[in-house]
Formats: C-alpha cells, sequence, structure tokens
C-alpha cells in the first residue's frame, strides 16, 4: 500500500511570558538545538513532506533561526487561540490530500515515532483524526479527555472550562493530533470563540469530529514523558534533560562507552564511532563528528569539531578545528577555530592553536602558542614557544618546516619563514628567515665571570655584621 503525503503544522507564534526572555519561546535552546528544531525533525522523521510553521512574536528572529530547514512559514499576526493558528495555514494546506499533522513548537521531547505510528495508524484506518493522549496525577492546565460510557471520545475540555467533575480526569491532551487534511481545514471555519478564555480552540475540531459521529481515534501514550510541554525556564531544564539521556542512551546503544551520564552534555548533531569513551564531564556541542576508539575526557568542551580515530583528548577545550588519527590533546590545550592537527600529533599543557596546520608527528608539548602558522612533520616546539603572529594591525603566516627543532621559550617573529631539518636555540627571538638545516640563535651572549658573585656575597655579609655589631 502507497502511503499518502504527510504534511506539519507547528504553532510557534506565542510569546512564552513565564521564559522571562525577550528571545520567543520556541528558539530557547535545549541540548544545542532551539526547541522548535526539534520538533521539526520528528515531524520530518514522521516523513512530513511539507512543514508549515506558523509564526507571530519574534516572528522574524525564529524564521531566520530555522532557515536551515525546508520550512514554509505563515504570520499569525493576532493571537486568537490555537484553532486560528492553524487556519493560518489554509493557503498552503487547504488543498493538501493527505495527513496532516498539528504539533506544538515548545514540545522538544516528542519523537518522531510517536508521530510516525499516529500517521500510520490515521492512514491505515481512515480516521478523520488520530489524537494522542497520555495521564497526569495533577492534570492541571491540560485540555482533558472526554469519554462516553463505551469508551469513546467525544471531546476535549479546556481546563478554565471544565466543570469540578471534568476537572478530576486525569487522561490529558498533549496537544499532537494527525488529522485528515481536507477535513481539518473543513472544521477550522466552524470554530467559535465562545469559551472562558475566548479563544479559537484547536481541540473543538475534535469534539465536531466526534460528533459528525465516526473516525476518530485516540491513542493512549504510557510514557508521559514525550509529551511535556515547556513553559518556564526549569521546564526547559527538565526536558534538556531528559533529551540528553535519550541522546546518550543511543549512543551507548551503538557502542559508545558514556561513563557518567549525570555530567555527559552531548547535542544532536554529534555522531561518535564505537568503541570511544566520553568521560565525566565532558559537553559535545554544534556539528560533532568523531571516529571510533577515542578517548575523550574528562571535563573537556568540544563544539563544531573533527575527530578521527584512537586521538585522546583531555580536559582540554575545542571549537571549529579538525584532528585526524592518534592525536594527542591536553591536558588544559585550547584548540581554536581552523586548527588543524595531523596523525600521531601531540599537543600537551597550556598550549593553544589557532589557524594552524600541524603536520602528522608534531610535538608542542607545553606552554606554547601557535597561531596562523604551519608545522612541518615530525618538528619539535619547545615549551614556551610563541607565534607573534599580531602586529596591532594585522596577522602574519609562520611558516616553519619538518623535522626542525625549535628551543624553548622562542619568540617567532611573522612573517617569518623557518626551514626542515633547521633548528632554533632556546630563547632566541627570530625576526629573519632561516634555511633549511641551518641554527639560528638571537640571544644575549652569555658571560661567565668567575668568582664574582662569591666576592659580591662575603663583601654584603661582612657589611651587615658590621652594622650589627654598633
Ligand atoms: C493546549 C490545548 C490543550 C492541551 C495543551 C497541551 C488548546 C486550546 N488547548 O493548551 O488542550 O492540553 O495545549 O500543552 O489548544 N499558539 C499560537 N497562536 C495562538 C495560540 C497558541 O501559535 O494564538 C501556539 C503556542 O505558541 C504554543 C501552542 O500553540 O506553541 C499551544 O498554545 P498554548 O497557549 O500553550 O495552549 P495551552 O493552553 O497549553
Ligand atoms: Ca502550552
Amino acid at each position: 500500500m502507497s502511503s499518502a503525503p504527510v504534511a506539519a503544522i507547528i504553532l510557534a507564534a506565542g510569546q512564552g511570558t513565564r521564559m522571562k526572555s525577550d528571545l520567543p519561546k520556541v528558539l530557547h535552546e535545549a541540548c544545542g538545538r532551539p526547541m522548535a528544531l526539534w520538533v521539526v525533525r520528528a515531524a520530518q522523521e514522521a516523513g512530513a513532506d511539507r512543514i508549515v510553521t506558523v509564526i507571530g512574536n519574534g516572528a522574524d528572529l525564529v524564521r531566520e533561526s530555522l532557515s536551515s530547514e525546508p520550512l514554509e512559514f505563515v504570520e499569525q499576526t493576532e493571537r486568537l487561540g490555537t484553532a486560528h493558528a492553524t487556519q493560518q495555514a489554509t493557503p498552503l494546506l487547504g488543498d493538501f490530500q493527505g495527513s496532516v499533522l498539528v504539533l506544538a513548537g515548545d514540545t522538544p521531547l516528542l519523537s518522531g515515532a510517536t508521530l510516525a505510528s499516529l500517521v500510520k495508524q490515521q492512514q491505515e484506518s481512515g480516521a478523520k483524526c488520530v489524537l494522542a493522549t497520555f495521564s497526569l496525577d495533577d492534570p492541571t492546565g491540560y485540555g482533558r479527555i472526554l469519554r462516553d460510557g463505551e469508551g469513546k471520545v467525544t471531546g476535549i475540555v479546556e481546563h478554565k472550562d471544565a466543570s469540578e467533575e471534568q476537572r478530576a480526569i486525569k487522561e490529558v491532551n498533549p496537544a499532537v493530533y494527525c488529522f485528515d487534511g481536507p477535513t481539518l481545514f473543513r472544521l477550522l471555519p466552524q470554530v467559535k470563540n465562545d469559551n472562558a478564555q475566548g479563544e479559537y480552540y484547536l481541540p473543538d475540531v475534535i469534539s465536531m469530529i466526534a460528533s459528525e459521529g465516526a473516525g476518530l481515534d485516540a491513542v493512549h501514550f504510557d510514557d508521559a514523558d514525550e509529551f511535556l510541554g515547556v513553559n518556564d525556564r526549569w521546564q526547559l531544564a527538565a526536558a534538556a534533560g531528559k533529551l540528553n539521556q535519550r541522546i546518550l542512551k543511543s549512543h551507548a546503544m551503538n557502542g559508545v562507552h558514556i561513563v557518567d551520564p549525570h555530567s555527559t552534555w552531548i547535542g544532536g548533531n554529534v555522531q561518535i564511532g564505537a568503541g570511544t569513551t566520553i568521560l565525566p564531564g565532558c559537553f559535545l556541542q554544534g556539528k560533532v563528528v568523531m571516529g571510533q576508539d577515542n578517548m575523550i575526557g574528562p571535563h573537556c568542551f568540544i563544539r563544531d569539531a573533527q575527530i578521527g580515530n584512537g586521538c585522546h583528548v583531555f580536559m582540554s577545550h575545542m571549537n571549529q578545528c579538525r584532528i585526524t588519527d592518534e592525536v594527542r590533546v591536553g591536558p588544559f590545550a585550547n584548540i581554536r577555530p581552523k586548527a588543524l592537527l595531523e596523525d600521531r600529533v601531540k599537543v600537551g599543557n597550556y598550549v593553544e592553536v589557532k589557524n594552524a596546520t600541524l603536520h602528522e608527528d608534531v610535538s608542542v608539548s607545553h606552554l606554547t602558542y601557535l597561531g596562523d602558522a604551519e608545522i612541518g612533520a615530525r618538528t619539535n616546539i619547545g615549551a614556551g614557544t610563541i607565534t607573534c603572529n599580531y602586529d596591532g594591525f594585522n596577522k602574519h603566516i609562520t611558516k616553519i618546516g619538518q623535522d626542525t627543532f625549535v628551543g624553548s621559550n622562542s619568540t617567532l617573529v611573522a612573517p617569518l619563514n623557518i626551514g626542515d631539518e633547521a633548528m632554533v636555540a632556546a630563547g632566541s627571538v627570530v625576526n629573519r628567515d632561516v634555511p633549511d638545516g641551518a641554527m639560528t640563535i638571537g640571544r644575549g651572549k652569555q658571560e661567565i665571570k668567575e668568582e664574582w658573585f662569591k666576592t659580591w656575597r662575603k663583601r654584603k655579609l661582612e657589611q651587615q655584621s658590621t652594622e650589627k655589631g654598633r
């Protein structure tokens, strides 16, 4: 059976007053992604070919923040309720022949699998709507599911409109619906706003379908977590925590050793190869692609990075950079944008690397800054080496060849070229190019003054004792 097309409408026009934020609610991030993007992903996983997002508060910002996704937008200029918001999609989806998911932009835990199951049921049964429901011990604030004596859903009543008896109902509406598109757009204009809030309620469409007599299915889900809505920052933290556990678990199931799920945070756009261990206190954010058998952590912050196989990154910071295979980083290294560390490079404690390529087997073990540089294979950079890349106006490049030895505490004043198999003597200030095979030394010449200190000290001690004797 070939399945009918699927569209989704994501309601995201609300203000989110309780977030106490200038940022529109749906743009607040959970695990490195705006909440609305999690909902978009779930809709995509459920096979939605078209996704229409209803925006209002902070419309331009929402549009811009989600511009990476193939979304269509409609603007709701006044917040007149969820049915009114859904109705704004009529010009785009009014003729759509297929299933239409209607979702809220503030439920980041919603899974693609759950939505797919609703779509499947709607298409197979031909129902006009399949509605998700779940139960809460404290259902305050939610719309309650009304059922008749035979257990059939007859409608939804909002908390504010509910009688005492209805308020005792624990089965609630998560606002996750899969409609038959033509039915939805036929009924939306009939929704009225004669209720406690003076709003056009989308759940009234459910009541209408029920009263038309046929084609309403409700699926009760036992796991309430997926439907948790976010209205304030504490709920956001709770939702992000649950999302994070879900992400960690999926990595664990793929063969990644997550040592401490309580202190490990991994965003939604991270790939990790099997056999990699993530030690406690790690944050992996943005787009991170990592191969197999790495040892990451403890205490690493890694954002937008590519990591090969067999690397060890220990208590370090990495941002917009790439390391290939068997690279050692840390402790306390700062690997900054456009750094490339090739196979078996070793970058040790208090080393900062920015816009620099370190070719294979380069060793930079301690206390060094390499910025705007290229370092040839097998070259050793001694402790305390600094590339002076900035003259106050422009950045300049330092190039060092292969098999070269840069002695400790060298100051490399760019622009500068140092050749292959060359040596920089420790403590040099180097501002002229060094040819292949040469040694350069640029420091004050050392002198030895025999007996000098012993004599000086003796004189001082004698002075001291005469002063005391007085
Ligand atoms: C809604 C449901 C309720 C359900 C609950 C689950 C209605 C009337 N009630 O209530 O049955 O139990 O969700 O969380 O639908 N929005 C707009 N434009 C508007 C109004 C809302 O875009 O004019 C958006 C909001 O930004 C939000 C979503 O629709 O993303 C839900 O709106 P909200 O006001 O939070 O509805 P609830 O009162 O929570
Ligand atoms: Ca809500």
